[in-house]
């Protein structure tokens, strides 16, 4: 099956994308044919400091190639890489009524949190959608907040093959019930934009700071505690073996053990989770050519996959560009 994926490079990484989306790329590179991006022109809507759009997009590279990406399978590129995708979002845009945007939480959740309004955040999903139709994409896993997302996607893919024929494949999006939304440190749900992440690759001392900042309630530590309604459980239940996890949840309950102790553990178990990884981010940061050359080519692959579908949509809607410029 044909897997796409992106991801902004707008922040330093965290558990809830590691979780939320990472995890289940890594795991389906194995028996698909996938394609992973960094989607930077993304990253522009609320992003306008060069250096950190820059430094932040080696970032997730770096991120991604030390959990395990491999370069070699998986078709991993920029977003920028293959301009054909803004072309395609243009033509996209002619088929998107205003109103499937404007109903978007997610475009309302950022206005909500005081980002300007620019034109590029209303018309991200539009981008988003030219993302993945562009490779005929079949799965595309994400977290829940996206579902939205992959809806206006399936909706403006079915538009065009109404009015232009058969052409774009209908995509399904593939979310993983049990790590849907992976809660931040405040309780909401873990983003970049809202200062309440745990990042990937803290060092184990911050990992630990930001792990003590966890909000808790106030029951004293000899009550009984509901781990359904815990933010350190939730988060601990993501890294502790089965059995562990069960062993939490009945000292929660049985009263005796204080949040103290689960915030201890958790710290400990994401600085092991993530120790191989970040020995291996260290090494790959002294590399930045090997990694320019993963992204190049990882570039000119999903070029080539994009190039064709790009043609059906050129001759589908009468656009007509001169030989040399259509060609990837
Ligand atoms: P952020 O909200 O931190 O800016 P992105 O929007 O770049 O993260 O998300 C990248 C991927 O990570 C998406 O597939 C998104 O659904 C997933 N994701 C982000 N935060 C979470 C979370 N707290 N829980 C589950 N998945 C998440
Ligand atoms: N909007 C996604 C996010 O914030 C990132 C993204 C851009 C994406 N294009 C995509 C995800 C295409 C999946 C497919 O997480």
């Amino acid at each position: 099956m044909r897997v796409l994926s992106g991801i902004q490079p707008s922040g330093r990484l965290h558990l809830g994308n590691y979780f939320g989306a990472m995890r289940q790329h890594l795991a389906l590179q194995a028996d698909n044919e996938a394609l992973y991006f960094i989607a930077n022109y993304h990253a522009l809507t609320s992003l306008t400091d060069s250096k950190l759009v820059r430094q932040y997009t080696l970032d997730v590279a770096l991120d991604y190639l030390a959990l395990g990406l491999d370069p070699k399978r998986t078709i991993f590129f920029r977003q920028s890489d293959v301009p054909e995708v803004t072309e395609l979002a243009w033509i996209l845009s002619c088929v998107t009524p205003m109103g499937l945007l404007e109903r978007c939480v997610s475009y309302k959740d950022k206005l909500a949190k005081g980002l300007a309004p620019n034109h590029g955040l209303f018309a991200y999903p539009v981008l988003q959608a030219a993302d993945i139709l562009i490779y005929r994409s079949e799965l595309v896993p994400v977290g829940a907040d996206q579902k939205q997302h992959i809806e206006v996607t399936r909706d403006i893919a079915v538009k065009f093959n109404q009015l232009y024929g058969e052409t774009l494949v209908v995509p399904e999006a593939h979310i993983l019930a049990e790590t849907a939304v992976v809660p931040g440190i405040d309780g909401q749900k873990m983003s970049k934009s809202y200062d309440n992440t745990i990042e990937l690759f803290a060092e184990p001392g911050e990992v630990r700071k930001r792990v003590m900042r966890i909000v808790t309630d106030s029951t004293p530590v000899e009550s009984p505690k509901d781990p359904q309604t815990c933010n350190v459980f939730a988060l601990l239940k993501l890294l502790a073996a089965p059995q562990e996890t069960a062993d939490w949840a009945a000292r929660y309950r049985a009263g005796g053990t204080g949040y103290g102790e689960a915030k201890k553990r958790l710290a400990e178990l994401i600085a092991d989770r993530f120790a191989e990884p970040r020995e291996k981010r260290k090494e790959l940061e002294k590399d930045p050519a090997y990694v320019e050359d993963v992204l190049s080519d990882g570039g000119r692959r999903a070029r080539a996959v994009a190039a064709p579908v790009m043609d059906d949509v050129r001759e589908a809607t009468g656009i007509v560009v001169a030989k040399a410029q259509g060609a990837a």
